[in-house]
Formats: structure tokens, C-alpha cells, sequence
């Protein structure tokens, strides 16, 4: 859905990545060393778009992504966001090659807005990414966390480039998006990339102790048995499965779960397991605002 650029459907995501301490300079290196060998496995097994952000970590996300692919860039659908307080047209591309330096690469395969932005025009923030296109240090145009009006205002302010992607929140609790967003994206042909697939914190819906309410994680637990998968694994390919142009990029720094995430699709729900999970995380009305279930 990247034009010709194939994407795989489960990438993964930075977010975190070295624990909650990684923003300071007294990181766990045992965090960083196993954060670096789960994406590298990550990348093993398929799961090669690698979201990250000058956000995560001050940086530091970056940096270790960029350690992470050393030596095999050229696998790597690589993508990295701008801050919205940074998006005046000189800082964005300021920004850009900040990015660029801590992830040790020539280029990022994608590059976002990360939320529509308070302080400046979505024109100029658009006009430094079409002049980062026509340098080459990126490949395509995204947003993030924008909806349909918004979308459209960013596609106007686009002369040579078009929005390939929107980045934006999407699990079993918050279908928000399939309503008008996802809709509206698939008929432009612009990429959904859904995050935070396991709500974030990674318990939600699947731990019994959480608000699996009304035997959510039950239903979940005996459609993966009938599939040999997980509840995690299942919520991920429903999600996935039935829209050609939606991706996801859960988060993970422990091996095992790398392995579980990219064992997620492939397989096939059963239509009668579709509809008992759409009665069971219905879609809402309306978009939004963050609503939960
Ligand atoms: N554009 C935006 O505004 C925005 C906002 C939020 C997130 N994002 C992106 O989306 C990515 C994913 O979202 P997220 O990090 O918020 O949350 P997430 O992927 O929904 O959940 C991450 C949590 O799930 C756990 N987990 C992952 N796989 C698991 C498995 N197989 N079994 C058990 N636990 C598992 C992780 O712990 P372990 O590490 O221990 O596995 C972590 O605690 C982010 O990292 C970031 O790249 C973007």
C-alpha cells in the first residue's frame, strides 16, 4: 500500500523500548542488548518496519534502532516522526537529520508528523517534507493521529508528494477509526497504520486480572485454541485481516513475544469467529474523541 514499496502487516514499534528508565542517561544495558536482539529477531521474522520517533527516549530510541539494523538497512522499512512543536519548516528538516544521524542511515523510508501540530501551519510542515523527498533523505510523506479533516488539509498542502500514511491508535478497544478514517484512507490510498495494538500497556483484554469484562478474554482464549494461537495473536490478525490497507506495529522487547506477534497472520479467522468478536469489542458510533470500550 506504500505505492510499490511492500510493508509487512506486523512491524514493530519503539515506543519503550529499553523500559521505562531509557530516556535518561542510566540505562539498563541489559535492557538495551535485549532490546536490540528482539528486534533483530523481530527483523528475522518478517516483521520489518521498524516505527520509531525523535520522541521516544529523547532520541535514544533511534539510536538503538539505528544499532539494531547496522549492517542490514537496506531490509528495513524505516520510519521516524517529527515532533509537532518542531515542525516549523527549517526545524523539520533540522529534525530530520537529527534522526538521520542517530539512526546511522542515508534515509528514512517514511517520515511523520506525529500529531497535528498547535504551533505550526500543517502547509510548512508539509513543504519541509517534500523538500526532504526531493534531497532523498525520505522516501514518503505521513501524518499521525489525524483525522479526516485534517488529512485533507495536509493532502492540499502537498504539490509533488502525496500522504502515504496515517499513523493512528487501533485495538480491540478502540475501533474508533475503522468508522470514517479508515474509510477515507483506503479510498485515497493512504496506509493505516494502527498503534498501541495491545492498548499500551499490554494487559488489556489479555490478562484476567485487567478489564477483560463480560468474557472478552474468554472468547478470545477459545477462538485461538480452535487456531492453536494465542489471544494476543488472534486480536492482531482481526484487526489486520479485514482491510487490505491497515497495519500494525506492536511493541515488544522480549524475544518470545516477537515470535508470538509475527506468528499473528497468515491464518484465516472463521467468519462466525469475526462476527462474535465484532459483538464482543463493538465499533463505536462516532471517531472519536479517545474513546474506550
Ligand atoms: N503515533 C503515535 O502517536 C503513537 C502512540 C503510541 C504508540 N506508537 C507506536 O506504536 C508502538 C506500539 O504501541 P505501544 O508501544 O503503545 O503499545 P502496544 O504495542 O499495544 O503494547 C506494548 C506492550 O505489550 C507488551 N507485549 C507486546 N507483545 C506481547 C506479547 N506477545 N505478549 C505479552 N505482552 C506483549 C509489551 O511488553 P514486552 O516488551 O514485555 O513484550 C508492552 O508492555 C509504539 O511502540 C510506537 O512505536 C505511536
Amino acid at each position: 500500500m506504500f505505492g510499490i514499496v511492500k510493508v509487512p502487516i506486523i512491524g514493530q514499534g519503539t515506543w519503550l523500548i529499553e523500559g521505562n528508565g531509557g530516556g535518561n542517561h542510566h540505562h539498563n544495558n541489559n535492557n538495551h542488548k535485549i532490546a536490540i536482539k528482539t528486534l533483530q529477531l523481530g527483523l528475522d521474522l518478517g516483521m520489518t518496519h521498524i516505527d520509531t520517533a525523535e520522541m521516544y527516549g529523547n532520541g535514544r530510541a533511534e539510536e538503538l534502532v539505528g544499532e539494531a539494523i547496522s549492517g542490514r538497512r537496506e531490509e528495513v522499512f524505516l520510519a521516524s516522526k517529527v515532533l509537532p512543536s518542531n515542525a516549523s519548516y527549517e526545524h523539520t528538516i533540522k529534525s530530520c537529520k537529527q534522526s538521520l544521524k542517530r539512526l546511522n542511515t542515508d534515509w528514512l523510508d517514511l517520515y511523520l508528523l506525529h500529531w497535528p501540530s498547535g504551533s505550526h501551519p500543517i502547509s510548512e510542515t508539509m513543504k519541509a517534507m517534500e523538500k526532504l523527498v526531493a534531497e532523498g533523505m525520505v522516501r514518503y510523506i505521513g501524518v499521525s493521529n489525524f483525522g479526516v479533516v485534517e488529512l485533507k488539509e495536509a493532502e492540499k498542502a502537498l504539490r509533488n508528494e502525496r500522504i502515504a500514511c496515517n499513523q493512528v491508535l487501533h485495538h480491540l478497544g478502540y475501533r474508533g477509526i475503522e468508522k470514517s478514517i479508515l474509510p477515507y484512507c483506503a479510498e485515497r490510498e493512504i496506509a493505516v497504520v494502527g498503534y498501541s495494538p495491545f492498548g499500551h500497556d499490554g494487559s488489556l483484554f489479555f490478562s484476567s486480572s485487567s478489564q477483560s469484562k463480560g468474557g472478552r478474554l474468554q472468547l478470545l482464549e477459545e477462538i485461538a485454541k480452535c487456531h492453536g494461537k494465542t489471544p494476543r495473536q488472534v486480536a492482531i490478525n482481526f484487526l489486520t485481516s479485514r482491510h487490505p490497507s491497515i497495519f500494525t506495529i506492536p511493541k515488544t522487547s522480549n524475544p518470545d513475544h516477537a515470535r508470538e506477534n509475527s506468528g499473528s497472520v497468515g491464518w484465516d479467522l472463521a467468519e462466525d469467529e469475526v462476527s462474535s468478536i465484532n459483538k464482543a469489542f463493538p465499533m463505536p458510533d462516532h471517531d472519536g474523541p479517545l474513546e474506550m470500550i
